[in-house]
């Protein structure tokens, strides 16, 4: 099926393009965790210095879950939005008296968390413990939405759950971790919002959008 070939057009793209992040390669789901957490409203580029600066002064849940919030905070100055430090202290501390200090493993169990969602719950799931989950982020709705034409405005409940219906699909079984990154790299570097580089993308023969000359039409916002 159609989907087959996505993954393995987008897996061995990845696999040769794929960005070195201090959060890849063999992925502690406590470093998956706080990464996907900092890089909910932030750029790749501004997070790693604050990734490792964060690593090195609480490099475990137990760390995080004992060390004084104003510490917490402070560490967290300058990446603003700053309920998001106050989640991971205030889940690490729940990890560390519910889970034995070990992140649960299953997407419910992680929605449940302060400051997890099902984007993150779905990030956490894939990317740290292998499990067929679909993570649908910023970049992946806009590539989703081009490569299957996505009509619907991509935040209006319809459109949402056509995408998350889509990110489901497309997944292939034992892969969607880096599939899902995939995903966000190719949106990152190439899938842009503006003026896609289509001409050097793995997935342009796949494209509806694309075929169709509207891939700078898609996704197509609310109206408000
Ligand atoms: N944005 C959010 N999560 C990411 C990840 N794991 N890799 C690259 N960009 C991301």
């Amino acid at each position: 099926p159609m989907s087959e070939t996505i993954a393995q057009l987008l897996l061995s793209w990845y696999r040769q393009n794929a960005r070195q992040l201090p959060w890849r390669g063999s992925p502690d789901p406590y470093a998956v965790w706080v990464s996907e957490i900092m890089l909910q409203q932030t750029r790749v580029e501004t997070v790693i210095p604050y990734f490792q600066r964060w690593m090195a002064r609480f490099p475990s849940v137990a760390a995080l879950a004992e060390a004084p919030l104003d510490e917490v905070l402070r560490l967290w100055e300058g990446l603003g939005y700053y309920s998001r430090a106050r989640n991971l202290h205030r889940a690490a501390q729940l990890i560390a008296s519910h889970y034995g200090g070990q992140l649960p493993t299953e997407r419910a169990a992680l929605e449940k968390l302060p400051g997890i969602g099902r984007y993150t719950a779905g990030a956490i799931a894939s990317m740290a413990f292998g499990q067929d989950e679909a993570a649908l982020d910023g970049n992946i709705r806009r590539v989703l939405a081009r490569l299957f034409d996505v009509a619907l405005p991509a935040r209006s409940p319809a459109g949402e759950a056509r995408l998350w219906e889509l990110a489901r699909q497309v997944l292939p079984p034992d892969e969607a971790g880096d599939f899902n990154q995939a995903l966000m790299d190719l949106g990152s570097s190439i899938c842009t919002p503006r003026s896609p580089a289509c001409l050097v993308c793995p997935l342009t023969s796949l494209c509806r959008a694309r075929q169709l000359g509207v891939q700078e039409q898609r996704p197509v916002l609310s109206a408000r």
